[in-house]
């Protein structure tokens, strides 16, 4: 009997693995496509969008151009579209058009520490795939460097084999230079709503106040978001990571890629603010010898390591890898889009999230004017607009660390009663060299303590900003009003006076008022 199930199990087993075999990331996705945002019909086009623009984005602030972008939608069908996205920028040579379009992991920026939109490798081509698995069409790709040509490509995506077919080629004697992508979409909607394709070009520009980008709509409507500001943000440059918060496997991995001779020098040489007397005091706390040769650290004595450095001070991480959109940018682009009552922003020195990654969080509150969100039923909803790297997050929401940090604050201690109702809009940016998403998608920052205690911070300062605004306003609103019925009240008080005494009413009545003024410190300002 126990003999039996053992052959049995075997050819089971057997049978099983007969199926086994790799698949390419392409057909991963392929199968599995609402990790890369391309769930539900709005969504989809919306993520289209938003790996287009910020593609564009990069590229034009990596080559140091001032960003134009235009994206266009026309409706071809009931749930079928046509997008184009053209922007300025450098373009791209030849010779990388098919792996950036055609093929997902290629040219990844995943190694180099390095503040860009994009982090993956994986967003444009993910486009390609998604307009080609609804309409079974090529996309056109048109992209010139200035030199004299314009390369104009087609193609799709072989999905085994996670390359591109090239359907059509063609080059035009043009000097333009920039991209221009153009595709066709089934399965998908355009929608004004919050979590279509024009709130996501509204909160860019937003976020990015020296580019100038169109938007048209499939019904034709054009809408321009002009820059207010001309100045280019500093070029992302490549930091090396803090020692602090590194995990165990991240410095291991460090250590057999380093090509230093000992450990000391590898920390030294490949960690920011790392000195020769923070390396001795970590070999103080530590049980081995660090001129030890770093390919050959073993796991516990890595966890030494990363447990010293727990225990040390360290400068925080240089903030020139960093590039928040700075306090005047973005009160200008507050000011600008929602005009507001009241604002405040406020940027947090740089810290470190878990391996060891610097990160900066700004933020800005806005109260009054266009703040908030008007919602169907004819109220208002305070708004939180949650950004990474300059790029709004629409999605998500529920379990992205921004959203937690919001919640985390008690809005009445500042003044804000009822904080889910109020003319108020909360803009979060949070930069960082390599932003910890929860997932492909890219719609949500992972819980990590260091950024929303960081966040919260933030909120909490700008809190109290609105909490001094807000009971000045109020105490003067309380002072017009006394100041009102008092007024009200002198006239009749005048005229019982005058009766009782008998003396001139109107001079009663300018005294009583004068009095009235001075009490109350009256200068007959405030009304509203
Ligand atoms: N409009 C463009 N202009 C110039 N280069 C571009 C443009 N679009 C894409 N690229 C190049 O193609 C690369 C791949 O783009 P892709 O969107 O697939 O990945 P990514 O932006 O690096 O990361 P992510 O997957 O997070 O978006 C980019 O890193 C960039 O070098
Ligand atoms: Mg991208």
């Amino acid at each position: 009997m126990a003999r039996k199930k053992t052959v049995d199990v075997e050819k089971t087993a057997d049978d099983m693995f007969k199926e086994f075999k790799e698949v390419s990331v392409t057909e991963f996705f392929r199968k599995n496509k609402s990790h890369l945002g391309y769930a539900g019909k709005i969504r989809s086009l919306t993520t289209v969008v938003h790996e287009l623009v910020t593609n564009s984005l990069d590229a034009c602030e990596e080559a140091g151009i001032l960003p134009e972008i235009t994206i266009k939608l026309k409706q071809l069908g009931q749930d079928h579209y046509r997008f184009t996205c053209q922007d300025n920028g450098p373009g791209i040579p030849i010779k990388h058009i098919s792996s950036v379009f055609g093929k997902m992991l290629a040219g990844t920026k995943f190694h180099r520490n390095i503040q860009l939109r994009g982090q993956q490798g994986i967003g444009v081509a993910g486009v390609t795939l998604f307009s080609q698995m609804t309409t079974g069409k090529p996309v056109k790709i048109s992209s010139g460097t200035g030199s004299g040509v314009v390369h104009e490509t087609k193609l799709m995506i072989d999905v085994r084999k996670n390359n591109a077919e090239i359907v059509e080629a063609r080059d035009i004697k043009d000097r333009w230079r920039g991209t221009q992508i153009e595709g066709e979409l089934k399965g998908v909607l355009f929608s004004l709503a919050e979590y279509g394709p024009f709130e996501y070009m509204r909160r860019t520009a937003i976020a990015n106040p020296h580019a100038t980008f169109t938007f048209i709509d499939p019904e034709g409507r054009k809408t321009t978001f002009e820059r207010s500001s001309k100045k280019i943000p500093q070029k992302p440059c490549e930091i090396k990571p803090h020692p602090k918060n590194m995990d165990v496997d991240e410095f291991i991995q460090m250590a057999k890629a380093s090509k230093g001779r000992h450990v000391s020098s590898f920390l030294e040489t490949e960690f920011s603010r790392v000195s020769k007397s923070k390396v001795a005091e970590i070999q103080s706390t530590v049980t081995f010898d660090l001129k030890k040769n770093p390919r050959r650290l073993a796991w516990s004595e890595a966890e030494e390591i990363v447990k010293a450095i727990a225990e040390i001070d360290f400068m925080a991480p240089p903030t020139e890898g960093l590039c928040p959109i700075g306090d005047d940018q973005v009160k200008k682009a507050v000011l600008n889009i929602l005009e507001p009552e009241f604002e405040a922003t406020i940027a947090r020195s740089p810290s470190v999230h878990s391996g060891g990654v610097p990160f900066q969080v700004e933020v800005a509150v806005a109260y009054g004017g266009n703040a908030g969100r008007n919602i169907s039923d004819g109220g208002l909803r305070t708004e939180v607009m949650r950004f990474a790297n300059r790029v709004p997050l629409l999605f998500d929401a529920g379990g992205c660390a921004i959203q937690k940090a919001v919640n985390s604050v008690d809005w009445k201690r500042y003044e804000l009663r009822d904080f889910e109702h109020s003319p108020f809009t909360i803009f979060v940016n949070l930069v960082s060299t390599h932003i910890p998403y929860t997932s492909a998608g890219k719609q949500s920052v992972s819980d990590d303590d260091e950024i929303i205690k960081e966040i919260r911070m933030a909120l909490m300062d700008v809190g109290r900003k609105f909490k001094r605004y807000h009971s000045k306003k109020r105490r003067e609103f309380e002072k017009e009003a006394r100041y009102t019925a008092l007024m009200k009240y002198s006239t009749e008080l005048a005229s019982a006076v005058s009766q009782i005494n008998g003396k001139d009413e109107q001079k009663i009545l300018g005294d009583l008022q004068d009095l009235i003024k001075k009490k109350l410190r009256y200068s007959g300002g405030n009304k509203e």
